[in-house]
């Protein structure tokens, strides 16, 4: 059942070329300028007239939605804001009915999310579900949806759905923008061409493993981690520290690099760990200072690069470097040596990977 696999997180980390394959079958063919999901094309109107999306969900699904926020207001100019599903249905929300509300959930049975979007409902608002599991309570609870299509994901420690729902957001960001006009046709064909060949770069990220078993070794014993990245990989940052300590139990924090000064920064010493997803894109002569930061207090650097980087190396400790791709789409590809770093720390330690104490697949109590 496991495939051969010691563990079905490091099986699941091993599908994900397939997994982000299945979830844009027929809804993306570049070649024939195809992109289409039928969820969306039911509420078109809607979505493309829609004043602001919300998007609830919890945990690796909430960073999910966060890389959403990112992708919808730059490529199809909607306001989007992305809310912790408990905090959300506490809160005395506003919500009306030009509100459309994304709820992202790999099991479809998360108690806070499903509450969430049943509050947003009763005020009228339209409700898509991003969902793994078919059938679950979320996907039935809403008006239109899309499925993940990642296949069952049994290791506690969410990977393959990850990259499946942000898969699955890219592409409704992109239909999102050229309905609306706000994504330019040749930007739009670039992106489609790009997200196609997410699943090789990805196949060619996971060849990192045998360096990232070899980082490991250095850093299992750890007390603490910082993870950093900016833009597109700040969501990346929070879903690697999060990673991190839910399987090894390491205290792990993740940060938009330019918060570190305001805080995180005091905790560099020589035996702090921090790493940092420095792809080259818009924020990359920003991140190159922030390592800086913290080399300047000896800190050590786990850099995770675009291929052929040549100013990080000088600096860092570790250098990762993953396929070049738009800043779009990169955190299907920087997120991968992160799962693997997590996976191999927390085997490394001898913790249970599969079934992290006190954690349970789908968090059905509130
Ligand atoms: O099934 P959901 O996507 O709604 O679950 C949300 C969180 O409970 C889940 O992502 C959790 O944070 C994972 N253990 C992270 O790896």
């Amino acid at each position: 059942e496991k495939g051969g696999y010691p563990h079905f997180m490091l099986k699941e980390i091993f599908e994900q070329p397939r997994s982000i394959l299945d979830s844009m079958r027929g809804r993306l063919i570049a070649e024939s300028d195809h992109m289409m999901m039928g969820g969306i094309r039911e509420f078109e109107n809607k979505f493309v007239n829609a004043e602001r999306i919300i998007i609830v969900a919890c945990g690796t699904s909430w960073h999910a939605g966060l890389v959403a926020e990112y992708l919808i207001e730059d490529l199809a100019r909607i306001p989007v804001e992305v809310e912790y599903a408990s905090e959300f249905r506490y809160r005395n929300p506003i919500i009306s009915e030009r509100d459309i509300v994304i709820a992202i959930s790999q099991s479809g049975e998360t108690a806070d999310t499903l509450a969430a979007l049943e509050l947003a409902k009763s005020k009228g608002a339209t409700i898509f579900g991003i969902c793994n599991v078919v059938g679950s309570s979320i996907a039935r609870a809403t008006d239109a949806g899309a499925y993940t299509h990642a296949g069952p994901e049994i290791g506690v420690a969410s990977t393959k759905a990850f990259t499946a729902q942000v898969t699955v957001l890219s592409l409704i960001a992109m239909i999102l923008g050229s309905k609306r006009g706000t994504l330019e046709t040749t930007k739009l064909r670039q992106l489609m061409v790009e997200l196609e060949s997410i699943p090789a770069k990805v196949e060619k990220a996971l060849e990192l493993n045998d360096q990232i078993i070899a980082i490991s070794e250095q850093y299992k014993d750890a007390t603490n981690c910082l993870y950093l990245g900016r833009g597109y990989n700040f969501p990346v940052a929070l879903e690697g520290a999060l990673k991190l300590k839910e399987i090894s139990y390491i205290h792990a924090e993740g940060y938009p690099a330019a918060e570190m000064k305001h805080g995180p920064i005091a905790l560099i010493d020589a035996q702090m760990p921090v790493v940092v997803i420095a792809t080259q894109d818009s924020s990359y002569e920003k991140i190159v200072s922030n390592i800086q930061e913290v080399k300047a207090r000896k800190g050590k650097i786990i850099a995770v690069v675009t291929e052929g980087d040549t100013t990080i190396p000088a600096m860092a400790d570790h250098v990762i470097e993953i396929p070049e791709t738009s800043e779009h789409l990169v955190p299907l590809l920087s997120v991968i040596p992160l799962q693997l770093l997590s996976y191999h720390i927390a085997v490394m330690r001898g913790c249970n990977v599969d079934q992290p104490r006190n954690l349970a697949k789908s968090v059905t109590v509130e």
